[in-house]
This record gives structure tokens, sequence and C-alpha cells, in this order.
């Protein structure tokens, strides 16, 4: 039985009086919760670690590939790990599409986090051009080639699908279309990795709302959901754990 995730992603959103939403969040929890997961801006992960303690994960929302060294701005996992942090996003489309990062810088970052003993939440997706043109399960299969490493630990490694033109617009493909893209990426996991990718967790995200979320946790091979907007207040976020928690 894989554990079912709901993870947050606060971006470039959020201040330290924001924080007091994760302290919120903690409070309202529904009884048996799945795994909580929030990523707030990297200059807030230890004060939100010191907000919440065990009962809400607190994760990365990106990461260099190296393990230190002279990479202005960027942060290593190990220090992220060292911060008491659980979790690393690697390859979110906005990162993908910002800052130029490709499949194999993707699969690096990955492994750095693995390495350091965090859990990757690797994203992929297609474009709105490629849904159009019906090659999503290509791309997605072209990205889970390139972007997830050879030695992962199953255990530690999340694949988030992400349709980018789901992503902030409120708009979500059918919950047949999500189906089926989760099934094709069970499957290419499993011809890749044989019966170790039973435990890699696959998480929808692109405006998971309180309003949608029970239909799309309700999904065979949803084992959670990766949230944008919607994580960060927790009017919002606690509805959709609660939904996961009763899927
Ligand atoms: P959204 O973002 O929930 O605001 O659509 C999802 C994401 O980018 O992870």
């Amino acid at each position: 039985m894989r554990r079912k995730l709901a993870a947050g992603n606060w971006k470039m959103n959020g201040s330290r009086a924001a924080l007091y939403e994760l302290a919120k969040m903690a409070e309202t929890l529904p009884e048996d919760p799945p795994e909580v997961l929030i990523c707030p801006p990297a200059p807030y992960i230890a004060h939100a670690i010191e907000m919440v303690g065990p009962s809400i994960m607190i994760g990365a929302q990106d990461c260099h590939t190296a393990e230190k060294g002279a990479h202005t701005g960027d942060i290593a996992t190990p220090m992220i790990a060292d911060l008491g942090a659980s979790h690393v996003i690697v390859g979110h489309s906005e990162r993908r599409t910002d800052h130029g990062e490709s499949d194999s810088d993707v699969r690096a970052k990955a492994d750095a986090g693995l390495k350091a003993g965090l859990t990757s939440i690797i994203c992929i997706g297609e474009s709105e051009a490629q849904y159009d043109a019906g090659e999503t399960i290509n791309v997605l299969n072209a990205q889970l080639r390139g972007s997830v490493p050879d030695d992962i630990d199953p255990y530690r490694t999340v694949i988030a699908y992400e349709p980018i033109w789901a992503i902030g617009t409120g708009k979500t493909p059918t919950l047949d279309e999500i189906a089926s893209a989760h099934a094709a990426i069970r499957t290419t996991l499993t011809d890749r990795f044989g019966d170790r990718a039973d435990a890699i967790r696959l998480l929808y995200g692109g405006s998971v709302k309180p309003g949608n979320a029970s239909d799309i946790f309700g999904i065979p091979e949803v084992d959670g959901a990766l949230v944008g907007g919607a994580s960060l207040k927790a009017d919002d976020f606690v509805p959709i754990i609660t939904a996961l928690s009763e899927s």
C-alpha cells in the first residue's frame, strides 16, 4: 500500500507572517491524515519547520545538482536535509520554462535529492499544444526516461503529473484523461523498474481545488496531489487533505 501524499508548493509566495497558515493547517488536520508536505520559498524553510514540527513535512522547491561549491544563489540538497526538510521538488514546469531546465538537469537534481536522503518529487507534464496534438503519453514517457534517475529508492521517489496548461488556470484534464495518464506512467515505471515501481507514488497536479479533489482522488493510481494556489491557505488546503484521507 502506498501512503497518500498531499503536497503544497507555495512557489514564490508567502511571508514570515503567512507561515501562520501552517500552524492553522496543523491544528485542523483530519484524524488519521495522509502525509502532508508544504514547500515554502527557501528562506522560510527553517521557520516553517520550527512552526509545525512533524505533523506537516517541509520541503524545498528546487535544488542544485552539486553537493557544494561556487554556485551563487543555488541551494544544495545536503543543506536542505541539514535544516530538517524531507523533500525536494525537481523539474517543475516553471523551472523547466523560466530556467531552461532539461530532462538531464532534472534527473541530476532528483539524484542529488536522493543522495542527500530526501524524497525527490519529479514533475512531468505536457504543454497545451502537445495535449491538443494528442501527444500527452509520448511526452510523459520521454520525460520519465530523461528525468528519472536509474538508481532510485522507490520509497523516496514521487512522480507528479502536472499538465502545464492546467497549472494555475482553473482548467483540468477530464477524469478519464488523468486516469489514462497515470496508468501509462505506472506501466512505464514498471517496465523500467519492475516490482519496485509499485512503491513509487504518483501525484496529480494542476488546479486541484477543494471542489474537484474528491473526484481526482477517486482515480486509481492517483496517490495524492501537488497543489499550488490552493495550498497557501489552510481553509483551502485542509479540505483537500481531508478529501485525500477519505479516498
Ligand atoms: P496550481 O499549481 O494548483 O496553482 O494549479 C500546481 C503546481 O504548479 O504545482
